[in-house]
C-alpha cells in the first residue's frame, strides 16, 4: 500500500486579508491535486480563508492550539476554535514555538491530545539544532522528541510527523540526501503506525523539492517561506505529484 502524500504550507506570522488572493490563486491552479494540499495561515485568516477556499481541494490548519478545551487563557486558541473556523489540521510543537514559548515535549503531547479530541489531525514537528547535529546527537534528539511529543494512540489518520532541522528553517540551507534519509528511515521504524506520513521541512523551494521528494520515506513537505506565493507553492505541489 502506498502512503498518501501532503504538501503543507505554514504561513507563520505572515498574511493579511489581502493575501487571501494567494490562497485563491493556489486553489484555482490546483483544482484536483493528486496529493493532499494544506495551508496553515495565521489564526486571524482561518475563517476568511475557509470561506475563500470553500469547495476547493485545499485543506486548512492552525499553527498551534492550547492543551485545554476552553477557559481563562488570554491570547490562546483552543483546538475546537480552529475546527470551528474550518481547520482540519493543526501544527504542534514547531521549533519556533518550542524556542519562543518554551514548549516542552509534554506540552506538545497535551496539545496533540487536545487536537485529537476535536478530530483535528496533528502535524507534530521534530528537529535537532545545529549544535546537536554537530555533536552527533541527531537521532537521539529526534527519538526523544518523538517519544515525548506523541501520546499513545497516534495513527496515520490522526497524526502527521514533520522533520524540521532547526538549522535548516528559513536559512536556505538543507540537509543532504543521506542526512534526510537517515532521519526519515529512523522515523519510519519509530512511529507506531508505519503508514504515518513523514514530511520534511526547512528551506524547501521549487528548485530543491523534486530532489527532496525522491528520498525514500519522504511523503511530502512542510513549507514556510515558499508557501506564501501561490506560484512557488504550486511548483512544490507539482513536484510532489510527480514524485
Ligand atoms: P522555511 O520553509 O521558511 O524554511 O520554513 C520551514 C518551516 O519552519 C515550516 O514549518
Amino acid at each position: 500500500m502506498s502512503r498518501r502524500k501532503l504538501a503543507a504550507g505554514n504561513w507563520k506570522m505572515n498574511g493579511l486579508r489581502a493575501h487571501l488572493d494567494e490562497a485563491r490563486a493556489l486553489a484555482a491552479a490546483h483544482p484536483a491535486p493528486s496529493v493532499g494540499v494544506l495551508l496553515c495561515p495565521p489564526a486571524t485568516l482561518l475563517a476568511p480563508m475557509a470561506e475563500a477556499l470553500k469547495g476547493s481541494a485545499v485543506a486548512l490548519g492552525g499553527q498551534d492550539c492550547h492543551a485545554a478545551p476552553k477557559g481563562a487563557h488570554t491570547g490562546d486558541i483552543a483546538a475546537a476554535m480552529l475546527a470551528d473556523a474550518g481547520a482540519s489540521h493543526v501544527i504542534v510543537g514547531h521549533s519556533e514555538r518550542r524556542a519562543d514559548h518554551g514548549e516542552t515535549d509534554a506540552d506538545v503531547a497535551a496539545k496533540v491530545r487536545a487536537a485529537w479530541q476535536v478530530g483535528l489531525v496533528a502535524v507534530v514537528c521534530l528537529g535537532e539544532t545545529e549544535a546537536q547535529r554537530d555533536a552527533g546527537e541527531t537521532l537521539g534528539v529526534i527519538g526523544a522528541q518523538l517519544a515525548g511529543s506523541l501520546p499513545d494512540g497516534a495513527t496515520a489518520s490522526n497524526t502527521v510527523i514533520a522533520y524540521e532541522p532547526v538549522w535548516a528553517i528559513g536559512t536556505g540551507r538543507t540537509p543532504d540526501r543521506d542526512q534526510i534519509a537517515e532521519v526519515h528511515d529512523f522515523l519510519r521504524r519509530a512511529v507506531p503506525d508505519a503508514a504515518t506520513m513523514l514530511l520534511y521541512g526547512g528551506s524547501v523551494n521549487p528548485a530543491n523539492a523534486s530532489d527532496i521528494f525522491a528520498i525514500a520515506n519522504v511523503d511530502g513537505a512542510l513549507v514556510g517561506g515558499a508557501s506564501l506565493k501561490a506560484d512557488d507553492f504550486g511548483q512544490i505541489i507539482q513536484a510532489l505529484e510527480r514524485a
